[in-house]
């Protein structure tokens, strides 16, 4: 909103809206951290190694997953908890928030797929308020997480909206 009110009618949102969404940030990144998009990816062991008691062969392949690391209450205490303040300062500690994996074939597409989360979510909350048509409705996971029912909403438009 700060960002919002900021701006004169009409005008549209430039790359250093952008870079100062922190808060939004830290909610979208929360949002991935419990519902991660993808759920892991594999890797292919290019050496023999030990891992946790456990030896593994040169060309085994690994499966990584996002889902098990982002609720593991070591890398993320109270897993459960909604907290996108998690994502103040420092953030979490390195390979543990992987909503985008890590390493050299991270995922490309993650600044793109900021940019468009960040000017939906100002889009979204600077024109509308909204209420769900199905408070409960469930996520279904098949292979990506998705509301159910598609998540049906009823929007708000505000009286003036920018
Ligand atoms: C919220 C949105 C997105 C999520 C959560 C996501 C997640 C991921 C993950 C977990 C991987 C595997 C990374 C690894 O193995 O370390 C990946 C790979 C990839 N993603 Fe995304 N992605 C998203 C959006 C996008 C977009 C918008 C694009 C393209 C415009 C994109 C293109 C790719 C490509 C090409 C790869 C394969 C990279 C490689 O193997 O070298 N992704 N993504």
């Amino acid at each position: 909103m700060e960002i919002a009110n900021s701006k004169p009618p009409g005008e549209l949102l430039n790359w250093d809206d952008i870079q100062k969404m922190k808060y939004s940030w830290n909610v979208a990144q929360e949002v991935l951290r419990l519902a991660p998009p993808l759920q892991g990816a594999f890797r292919e062991a290019i050496n023999d190694f030990m891992f946790n008691g456990f030896s593994i062969p040169k060309g085994w392949k690994l499966y990584w997953s996002a889902n098990s690391t982002h609720r593991n209450p070591e890398c993320f205490p109270e897993p459960e908890k909604f907290d996108p303040s998690r994502f103040e300062g420092n953030g979490p500690a390195p390979y543990t928030f992987v909503p985008f994996g890590g390493g050299p074939r991270m995922c490309p597409g993650k600044e793109y797929a900021r940019l468009e989360i960040l000017v939906f979510m100002h889009n979204l909350v600077t024109r509308f308020k909204w209420e769900k048509v199905l408070p409960q409705e469930t996520i279904v996971v098949n292979p990506m997480p998705i509301p159910a029912k598609g998540l049906p909403v009823r929007l708000y438009p505000h009286k003036k909206s920018n």
